[in-house]
């Protein structure tokens, strides 16, 4: 993938200044990170790491992405594996959803494309979970297509170079921001020239403190040439935090704890976690936690002592779960509005995809030796 843009991109007309494209392949030359997605150019390993880089700092990405192509070396195991073991080997990483998906498109690929990933960003689009970004990136960093791929990093650089003043997430100006985009993809090398894009934003065009002295595209970028570098993009406009207040059980009977298992839509779908419910304003967490037992779970429980407290962030929620310790007296375990529910062992929790609060919670009780 070397040599650099040739003339013919000197004379395609483009939004952007001609040389910006050179400039960023010459600098990704010299500065590319040796990343273990880039060592190879398998477009299944393309797309499970980009999936994985969505909302996800590359740093976080690198250990998740080696134990799930240690697991699911290509796109027919990983269709073959069942739903639950791709999620215990996502656990953690949270936005579930990249994951059903990326296992629902690898069965889709396995039963309609013999097991390859089709080469062309409409077919690649047309596959169930993969959106403009994913396809763009596959079909442009495995299969050389014209096509720009754009994440928040991207995003921040190109409208920053041309110093685009509005709202770049919404309406207008992120119509413009996209056009842009397009025009700007070199024929040669768009995968690398997608990459140095988006490498660049997370490396020197940071979004508070840019290294605009050491940017390879200093002298091109309009926003440092008007001194507007720092109020360039608008921030994207978040809505309030809300803060929910969790009681989580755990709740024991005969040596064994109760899971339950989300239902496979929605945030958290097919992972496990223990029976909790929001506290309303005024409840208790016993109040709470024994009517819950007993309505959803078919469980009639007594609540005991406060045994944790973790407060976790998603999205625009801050949720302070605090677990109780329950032992369960009677009844007949239903798994209410849960896809199931059972009794594990102590042992047998790390054998369950659980989100990261809940997985806190079964560390904390591994530790304490029960
Ligand atoms: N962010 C997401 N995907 C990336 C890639 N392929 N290169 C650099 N940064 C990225």
């Amino acid at each position: 993938m070397g040599g650099s843009v040739g003339a013919s991109l000197r004379s395609r007309p483009c939004d952007l200044s001609l040389a910006h494209a050179s400039r960023l392949l010459a600098w990704f030359d010299r500065e590319r990170r040796d990343l273990p997605w880039r060592r190879a150019r398998d477009p299944y390993r393309i797309w499970v790491s980009e999936v994985m880089l969505q909302q996800t700092q590359v740093a976080t990405v690198i250990p998740y992405y080696g134990r799930f192509v240690g697991a699911f070396p290509t796109v027919r195991a990983l269709a073959r594996a069942p739903l639950d073991e791709v999620l215990r080997c996502w656990a953690g990483l949270g936005y579930y959803s990249r994951a059903r998906n990326l296992h629902r498109a690898a069965r889709v690929v396995v039963a309609e494309h013999g097991g390859r990933l089709p080469e062309t960003f409409a077919a690649l689009r047309a596959l169930p979970g993969l959106g403009d970004y994913t396809a763009g990136a596959i079909a442009s960093i495995a299969f050389d297509e014209r096509v720009p791929c754009v994440d928040g990093n991207a995003v921040r650089v190109l409208a920053r170079v041309a110093c685009l003043t509005g709202d770049v997430h919404a309406g207008r100006a992120r119509q413009r921001l996209m056009r842009l985009a397009h025009t700007a993809v070199p024929p040669e090398r768009p995968g690398d020239y997608n990459q140095a894009l988006m490498e660049l934003g997370a490396l020197i065009c940071r979004p508070l403190d840019p290294a605009c002295n050491a940017c390879c595209l200093g002298d091109l970028c309009e926003a440092r040439r008007r001194g507007k570098q720092q109020s360039v993009p608008l921030p994207r406009r978040r809505p309030p935090t809300q803060t929910v207040r969790v009681a989580a059980g755990i709740v024991w009977r005969r040596g064994r704890l109760l899971l339950a298992q989300r239902p496979l839509e929605g945030r958290w779908g097919g992972l496990w976690e223990f029976p909790n419910a929001e506290l309303p304003p005024e409840g208790t967490a016993a109040a709470t936690l024994t009517r819950l037992l007993a309505e959803a779970f078919g469980l009639r429980a007594e609540v005991g002592e406060k045994v944790g407290a973790l407060v976790h962030g998603i999205m625009h929620r801050r949720i302070e779960l605090t677990a109780y310790e329950c032992r369960a007296v009677s009844g007949r375990t239903q798994a209410g509005t849960h896809a199931a529910a059972k009794w594990v062992r102590p042992e047998e929790l790390g054998e369950h995809a659980l989100p990261a609060p809940h997985r806190k919670l079964a560390r904390r009780l591994q530790s304490r030796g029960d």
